[in-house]
């Protein structure tokens, strides 16, 4: 089949294989490219095919050796359409893993339900004996508990936010106002994106015995600028990501006694499949990234993650600011790339996007996410698009 892009709204629906394997190809070199670095052997990734997850996997197996397992929720493809990009993604990973002589299996369902912990459970006992990393990256709009759905929401709290924002599917710049959360939607989203999950997760492994007892576990945050507040930082999502830190401090409780410990890591603002979905941030990303380029800061998901585990993680003594928090966000704070954003701010419009925003670079980095344009990829060639992950078949 010849794949091409098909966009609804902030989402495209399709993917391509090859493209998605490139892009896997090129995160692997660029780890390999680095030192090489040591403390983590066997790793539990839990949302493993796309995004910070799908890096964090990279880093660790490339860049340290670790045996990874892997949790994330995708389709495969049927006879007329293509998979998930998170699909062809962890085949690709799986594939290039194998290469190497490295362990790396996944699990293709609901990180939330009991029957997914149980069976990641069963291949650690079988395959690994005890994982020594955890990192809990999930970025999902909704979550079962028994027969209850919660949904997570992207809403102020309190009161309605009025800003300017970028319309993806259109590439302009428009003023959205967003009503405030209800309190059952506040409610859903720190069910679905607070850190209730990974509590249970952390005391599943621990109650089986496969988690090492001087293990780490990590989960990632978002703070963003003041300009981004009102939607995301004191936003629901926001709320959800405080129950999160309120997490990490109960898990590092319990795990300390062994040497272990239980982190959150806030990151920098980057295209992937959830960020897009948030109203006002796509445009703030198309200007950050405009000048983080321009000043030779810019990083991508793979930097970002393989800066975090070898140079902030697996270090003598990871620096931790006031509250407790990794900050890979540190570069994308930094008080000169922020008062360059806030001037684009408040100057942007539809007339001078271009000025301001690196849009072309923002619609790129989109459509990779689902594997199109892909320098090395021939978008015109047909290629099978059912592919098989080397663990699941
Ligand atoms: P993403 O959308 O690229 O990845 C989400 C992952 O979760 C995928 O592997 C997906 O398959 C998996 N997933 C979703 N629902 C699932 C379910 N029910 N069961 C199993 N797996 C499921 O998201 P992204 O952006 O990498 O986000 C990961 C974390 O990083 C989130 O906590 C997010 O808040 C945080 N973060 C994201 C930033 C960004 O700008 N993208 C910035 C800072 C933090």
């Amino acid at each position: 089949m010849v794949v091409g892009p098909k966009t609804r709204g902030f989402i495209c629906t399709t993917a391509h294989p090859a493209g998605c394997a490139a892009n896997v190809a090129r995160q692997i070199e660029y780890v390999r490219e680095q030192p090489r670095f040591e403390g983590v052997k066997k790793a539990l990734i839990i949302g493993c095919s796309t995004g910070y997850g799908l890096s964090t996997r990279i880093a660790a197996a490339f860049g340290a050796g670790a045996s990874t397992l892997g949790v994330a929720f995708e389709r495969p493809a049927s006879r007329t359409r293509t998979a998930t990009a998170g699909w062809y993604n962890t085949a690709a990973f799986e594939s290039f893993a194998g290469r190497d002589g490295l362990y790396a299996k996944t699990v293709m369902g609901d990180a939330f339900s009991d029957a997914v912990k149980e069976q990641i459970i069963d291949l650690i006992r079988s395959d690994l004996g005890k994982v020594d990393l955890v990192v809990y990256s999930l970025a999902a709009p909704r979550r079962a508990v028994g027969d209850v759905t919660y949904n997570s929401v992207l809403k102020p709290v309190g009161q309605p936010f009025t800003s300017k924002s970028l319309d993806v599917a259109k590439m302009e710049v428009d003023t959205v106002t967003i009503e405030p959360a209800t309190q059952e939607e506040i409610d859903g989203t720190v069910k679905v994106m607070g850190g209730e999950d990974w509590r249970w997760w952390i005391d599943a492994l621990r109650e089986a015995d496969v988690l090492a007892k001087d293990a780490t576990t990590i989960a990632y945050s978002y703070i963003g600028p003041e300009l981004t507040y009102p939607v995301y930082h004191d936003g629901t999502v926001g709320l959800a990501k405080r129950d999160l830190a309120e997490a990490a401090k109960a898990i590092d409780a319990e795990l300390r006694a062994g040497g272990g410990h239980a982190y959150v890591s806030v990151n920098k603002a980057l295209v992937t499949q959830a960020s897009a979905a948030i109203p006002v941030v796509p445009l703030y990303i198309s200007i950050l990234f405009k000048i983080m380029k321009e000043q030779g800061t810019h990083e991508g998901c793979m930097e970002q993650m393989y800066r975090l585990l070898a140079r902030k993680l697996y270090v003598p003594a990871p620096e931790l600011d006031a509250e407790g928090f990794l900050r890979m966000d540190d570069w994308e704070l930094a008080p000169a790339i922020q008062e360059k954003v806030n001037a684009a701010w408040q100057a942007i419009s539809n007339e001078n996007l271009k000025t301001y925003a690196d849009l072309e670079g923002y619609r790129r980095e989109f459509y990779q996410l689902f594997g199109f344009e892909v320098d090395e990829v021939d978008y015109t060639a047909d290629v099978e698009i059912g592919v098989d992950i080397p663990s699941i078949g």
